[in-house]
């Protein structure tokens, strides 16, 4: 008899932008004439830049020509890359990172669901609430929870983001092991200062914790005070695991790809103590299960570091970043609290109603998609999360029709 993996039994019965693909789909299936509008999951509308595009072509070219045919390209990524990685992102920043502690990926979902298994099971884990939901399902799925109860998985220590506290969480109260952070924030869209993200890295240092840091919105930073990265901190390679990717700083989230930062500074511990190597245990696991991104879509990513990448991939994201200004203004008129969308693309809007009532009720009056708040935690009740994802006219036109429903 084949058995099933019973944790899954204690997940919700769809992942939260199926649910709402699935609501959107059944609506627009019983109302074809309304034109719908998505600022719900966070996918990009703008084209990929220029100079990427010219990459890619490039490159499948060379794929034609037996003289500069590639197949199997090393697992972890092109040196090409690997380096434009470590130089642009981390060494221009001060940030002591070298290309052989960089693994590209096809995304920061698979990388962040994917990292879990390197750990052991009876650790405990520290979740902000609210969360993207990848973090919280996947150690759902390995076993690492009890169930869910109103809201929240036992077995997690869940650190409240709340208006208080500006959405950065506090210190835990009771030691935990590992502790997922994303800045700027999904779905807040908050930022954490240089200080906080110092206590976290004092915090992980002295317990022997580790942080997985999710920076795939770094791109959207426009305050210079704020930190890209956390190996902008002290020590902080000694005590975390960093993600990125194109899809949102570049407009890749079609063509896939991103990469995870392990520094081989890095050690987890076994249960007698000694100090392992977590560099070695991704190497491990990521050239067992993957066999690497496309050679035409690493060179596409490679261009994102020239200078014309460059300066196209900072005016995309400025141009979302105008949205998001718009849709806050719009939302702020209507004297609704909201956070985020200056250094990051979301808009999280405090309604005080039920999330999934006003997500159901802008859909059928406004054909506007929103994300209702609690998709992404107990936290998020009373809120929606507002992407800046799409064309202006998209926008302008959503915003309108919110005036008339709000
Ligand atoms: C989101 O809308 O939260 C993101 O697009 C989800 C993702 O990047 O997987």
């Amino acid at each position: 008899m084949i058995l099933i993996n019973e944790n899954y039994a204690k997940l919700p019965s769809s992942y939260l932008f199926s649910e709402i693909a699935k609501r959107v789909k059944t609506y627009q299936d019983a109302n074809p004439d309304k034109r719908v509008i998505r600022l719900g999951i966070g996918d990009v509308t703008q084209p990929l830049p220029p100079a990427c595009i010219a990459a890619m072509h490039k490159a499948v070219d060379e794929m034609g020509s037996a003289a500069t045919f590639r197949g199997y390209g090393p697992e972890q990524g092109y040196d090409f890359l690997r380096e434009a990685i470590a130089a642009n992102d981390y060494r221009a920043r001060g940030a002591d990172i070298d290309a052989s502690e960089i693994f590209v990926s096809d995304g920061a979902k698979c990388d962040t669901a994917n990292i879990q298994e390197i750990f052991g099971q009876k650790i405990k884990i520290a979740m902000p609430d609210p969360v993207y939901p990848v973090y919280v399902e996947t150690n759902v799925m390995a076993g690492r929870t009890g169930r869910c109860r109103g809201g929240r998985y036992s077995g997690l220590v869940y650190l409240p983001c709340t208006a208080e506290n500006n959405y950065v969480p506090d210190l835990p109260t009771e030691p935990v092991d590992l502790i997922y952070l994303c800045f700027p924030n999904n779905p807040t869209g908050s930022t954490a200062t240089r200080k906080q993200l110092a206590r976290w890295v004092e915090y992980a240092r002295a317990n022997k914790a580790l942080i997985l840091f999710d920076a795939a919105y770094e791109a959207f930073i426009r305050d210079p005070t704020i930190p890209h990265s956390i190996y902008e901190i002290e020590g902080a390679r000694d005590v975390a695991i960093e993600f990125r990717s194109f899809s949102k700083t570049a407009g890749f989230t079609g063509t896939r790809c991103a990469f995870a930062v392990v520094p081989k500074s890095c050690v987890g511990y076994t249960r007698k103590g000694e100090a392992v190597s977590l560099h070695t245990l991704w190497n491990r696991r990521h050239t067992t299960k993957f066999n690497g991104v496309s050679y035409p879509i690493q060179r596409a990513a490679e261009a994102v570091y020239t200078l014309e990448g460059s300066q196209q991939i900072q005016a995309t994201n400025d141009f979302y970043l105008g949205n998001a200004r718009i849709i806050r203004e719009t939302i702020a008129e209507h004297g609704y609290h909201l956070t985020g969308g200056v250094n990051g693309p979301y808009i999280w809007v405090r309604t005080n109603k039920d999330s999934l009532n006003f997500f159901d009720r802008v859909l059928q009056k406004a054909q506007v998609v929103i994300t209702p708040g609690p998709g992404f935690g107990l936290c998020g009740k009373g809120y929606i999360r507002i992407s800046a994802f799409n064309s202006r006219e998209n926008v302008e036109e959503a915003m309108a029709r919110l005036r008339k429903v709000l």
